[in-house]
């Protein structure tokens, strides 16, 4: 059972609180000062599992207790702040010296349970990262794969049925969704993890390059082929040959990829010799290659060959339960500056998070907590702090974080406002006359807006601004 303190001056605050959550199931135990708190925290076999304070206390005040334990305790404190509503300041202040989380008085009760179901869960995730950066302590950081939802679940599923055959594997899903990443680890995890694993990003050579990079060729092949040069695939031999983004291959290459997949032999560009490799051949796409070989853009033998293994990597949104941890990953592999502990992130901006669709998949999320980590100079990251880079995003006003953190009517509507009209210049291409109508404003109350909200002549698209 978690033991929660509930520190508060108001006796009758703290009956509301207990009763509640001790019908919920938690453990529960009093403080009436500052004091109290400091003490209760401090005990050894008796501390509370997380304490709900009001930061408003007779002898010493709330910022107070968090600036002295800060001190003593690091900064991620197990507090959850109670504030006065509208005092968005100092619930700021009570998240940066380590605070899980506020809540504004008067409250919710479905809101407070809400709050700390969250920070017990995030505890178990975080104690789960932890357990598995032990496990893969060995390992690059860059190197494992985030994730316990059932669609990954299914991944880490075959990628340990198949590490140790030597069957060729094929990896799809959209751009982003961590293709090269299983690649890596399916190597890492193969009977040919000893030899080297070697990348071929198929789409950015033309035809002819492309052969000779994965073939290699002989002296005098070509116009410029001055000396004899191995292939990817001889420098993959008892390793692994990645071919990424292989829908894009040409017709007269992929004949030649389907006979290495058959005879494991092939001819360097322009020679008669053949070579035999013994690798382990991993493919990825994003596209849909029953598609391209429907309309005639990929051999359907080499496609079947191929397509004996094929794992599928969901895209993000459709396994959002993901993101809490690939968040906590995040932050610990992109650290402010060198020395400094992982940046962290508000249940509010969290929220954000899990309610976007992410286009960009994973790629997308890390990239915007890197940023994140660096507009909130590595401390803890809000709401203002994420920045969604797919245009449409920029649409979207969050009305719940607003209230949350004490937004006027007039600040929203005028942000709310803003976004009307990018919106309706991006939906006439730009025609003024064309975009006030659409918002039943005359011109000269458009134009106007236009000055008073900064936005530039000409929105084709939702840059940011
Ligand atoms: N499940 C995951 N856990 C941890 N990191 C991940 C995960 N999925 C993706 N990443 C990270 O996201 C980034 C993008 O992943 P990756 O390059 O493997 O995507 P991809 O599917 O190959 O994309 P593309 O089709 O655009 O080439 C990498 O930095 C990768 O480490
Ligand atoms: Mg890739």
């Amino acid at each position: 059972m978690e033991r929660i303190l509930i520190a508060d001056d108001d006796a009758g605050i703290r009956q509301l609180l207990r009763d509640f959550l001790e019908d919920e199931g938690y453990d529960v135990m009093e403080a009436e000062t500052s004091a109290e708190v400091l003490s209760a925290v401090s005990s050894d076999g008796n501390a509370p599992a997380l304490v709900l304070m009001d930061v408003r206390m007779p002898d010493k005040s709330g910022i107070d207790v968090l600036r002295d334990l800060s001190e003593t305790y690091g900064n991620q404190l197990p507090f959850i702040i109670m504030t006065a509503y509208g005092s968005s300041s100092i619930a700021i202040d009570a998240m940066q010296l380590g605070a899980y989380d506020y809540i504004t008085k008067p409250f919710d009760l479905d809101d407070v349970l809400l709050t700390i179901r969250r920070y017990f869960e995030h505890q178990t995730l975080k104690q789960q990262v932890q357990g598995l950066r032990t496990q893969f302590r060995d390992t690059d950081p860059n190197d494992y794969i985030i994730g316990n939802s059932a669609p990954m679940q299914e991944v880490y599923k075959t990628i340990g049925r198949v590490a140790r055959s030597d069957a060729t594997v094929l990896i799809t899903g959209e751009t982003g969704t961590g293709k090269e990443l299983v690649a890596t680890v399916l190597h890492r995890n193969s009977s040919y993890a000893g030899g080297p694993l070697v990348k071929v990003n198929c789409a950015a050579l033309p035809e002819t390059l492309l052969e000779s990079e994965l073939f290699g060729h002989e002296k005098g092949a070509f116009t410029g082929a001055l000396n004899q040069r191995k292939g990817r695939f001889e420098m993959a031999h008892k390793g692994t040959i990645f071919l990424d983004e292989i829908g894009e291959m040409s017709l007269s290459t992929q004949k030649k990829l389907l006979r290495v997949l058959q005879e494991r032999e092939f001819e360097r560009v322009g020679g008669t010799v053949s070579v035999k490799v013994d690798t382990r051949v991993i493919a990825a796409t994003n596209k849909n290659l029953a598609q391209e070989v429907r309309e005639n853009r990929f051999r359907e033998d080499l496609y079947y060959r191929l397509n004996v293994i094929t794992i599928y990597l969901p895209p993000l949104r459709e396994r959002l339960d993901d993101i809490p941890m690939l968040v906590e990953h995040f932050l610990h592999k992109h650290r402010y500056t060198a020395g400094s502990g992982p940046a962290k992130i508000t249940p509010g901006a969290m929220r954000m998070l899990q309610e976007y669709d992410w286009p960009g998949n994973v790629r997308e999320l890390e990239n915007l907590i890197e940023r994140a980590v660096v507009l909130a100079q590595g401390t803890v990251i809000t709401e203002d702090h994420i920045t969604f880079s797919s245009a449409d995003q920029r649409n979207f006003v969050d009305i719940a974080a607003r209230v949350r953190r004490g937004a006027t009517i007039t600040e929203v509507q005028q942000e709310v406002e803003k976004l009307m009209l990018i919106e309706a210049l991006k939906q006439v291409e730009g025609d003024r006359v064309a975009a006030a109508s659409l918002l039943g404003l005359d011109i000269g109350e458009f134009q106007q807006k236009l000055i008073d909200y900064g936005i530039p002549g000409e929105v084709t698209s939702m840059a940011p601004y």
